[in-house]
């Protein structure tokens, strides 16, 4: 088990992971939280909830009131949040309440958005159960719901009271959703961490074997680099900004796709390889490291094949909403390990990049 302190200047919250949290959950909660109020809401989806509601369920004396949010993006939406609202409202919701969110990113983003808003901001806790959403989408407090137009468009951010990452719950994450969220870790350990590249690089069987111990070395080291990204930049504004590494094409990609073929992890697995294709040309990156972050990258795929155009692609990354001002704010990856913002990465590089990335789509196997 490992413990890893987030401080921000709204905030400071531990974020614990390791096996055998859920059957504890509660008076680790009451821990963190001071005492359990009256009203304590649990927001996940009936998937999550008949696999690993019993184990969570048993810890708390009065039981939880339970939310249901129904698994996919096409819910992760304002409808969703006034229906539960009302929900909670009718359940005896006050100010003082408290919400658990338990599932993936989408429940973590809603349930953490119902948190802002609900009586003008209640208490919440992240319990998240996809490897994307324990290494990622549970710290930072980004947090919101899609609209038509585009995703993640209405939020705030809020930090959660505290994050339980149970690494047990992974057990039954289907395991291209592992293999994606993975990609996440990649992207921490290439622009942070080293040692993580380094393990990532001799352990990746141990890690997708599920290994305990492994997945516990990469979750907690994933969570401190972003702990000490948001730290920095709790906002956004400047700093956090290298966690977009590879999301600039990522985003694109998905886009491009209609976010219907492709997972989050799977498209910022592909953004990364364009990306290292400017390093290269930038020369941050030699050779033989851009040949060595290609191949760990790969380790942790299969990544889907590609059926868009370069054009497509291309003309999705104008509307990353990231790009303030028009300006096309571009990480790149510093040797292995370190990464920096810059902003005059023009269309040409790019075009040239999305082409060897689709290149590469056609030739790996
Ligand atoms: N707030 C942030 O900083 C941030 C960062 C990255 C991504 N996100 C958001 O996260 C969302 C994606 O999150 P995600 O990848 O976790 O996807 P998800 O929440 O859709 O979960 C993926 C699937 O796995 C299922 N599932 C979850 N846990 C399971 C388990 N333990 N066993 C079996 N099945 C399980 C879910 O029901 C779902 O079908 C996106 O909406 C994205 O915008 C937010
Ligand atoms: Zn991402």
């Amino acid at each position: 088990m490992q413990t890893i302190r987030v401080e921000t200047p709204s905030a400071k919250y531990e974020v614990v992971t390791g096996s055998g949290l859920l059957e504890t959950l509660a008076p680790r909660i009451e821990r963190a939280v001071g005492r359990l109020p009256r009203r304590v809401f649990v927001l996940t989806s009936p998937e999550i909830w008949a696999l690993w509601g019993h184990c969570m369920e048993r810890s708390f004396g009065d039981a939880p009131v339970v939310l249901f949010l129904p698994a996919g993006e096409r819910y992760k939406t304002i409808a969703s949040v006034e229906r539960l609202t009302r929900e909670m409202v009718q359940a005896g919701g006050d100010r003082g309440s408290l919400l658990i969110a338990f599932g993936g990113g989408i429940v973590g983003d809603v349930g953490g958005f119902l948190a802002a808003i609900f009586m003008r901001g209640i208490s919440y806790v992240q319990v998240p159960t996809t490897l994307l959403a324990q290494v990622d989408s549970s710290v930072g407090g980004k947090v919101g719901v899609n609209l038509p137009e585009g995703k993640n468009l209405v939020g705030n951010f809020l930090q959660p009271c505290a994050v339980f990452a149970d690494i047990d719950v992974l057990g039954t994450l289907p395991d291209r959703e592992l293999r994606a969220g993975l990609m996440e870790s990649v992207k921490a350990g290439i622009i942070r961490d080293r040692a993580l590249v380094r393990f990532m690089e001799e352990h990746a069987d141990e890690v997708l074997a599920r290994d305990a111990k492994a997945l516990e070395r990469v979750i907690a080291a994933s969570i401190r680099i972003k702990a000490d990204v948001v730290r920095r930049d709790e906002r956004e504004s400047g700093p956090r900004m290298v966690l977009n590494w590879g999301h600039t094409v990522g985003h694109a990609l998905e886009q491009a796709t209609h976010y219907k073929t492709m997972l989050h992890g799977e498209a910022v697995g592909w953004g990364m390889v364009a990306a290292l294709h400017v390093a290269r040309m930038r020369g941050t990156i030699t050779g033989a490291q851009m040949e060595r972050m290609e191949k760990l990258i790969h380790s942790y795929g299969p990544l889907p094949k590609l059926k868009v155009s370069a054009a497509r692609v291309l003309a999705a990354t104008g509307s990353d909403k990231k790009n303030v001002g028009g300006v096309r704010r571009f990480v790149l990856p510093v040797g292995i390990g370190d990464a920096g913002v810059v902003e005059d990465v023009g269309p040409e590089e790019l075009e040239a990049a999305v082409k060897y990335m689709l290149v590469r789509a056609r030739t790996a196997s």
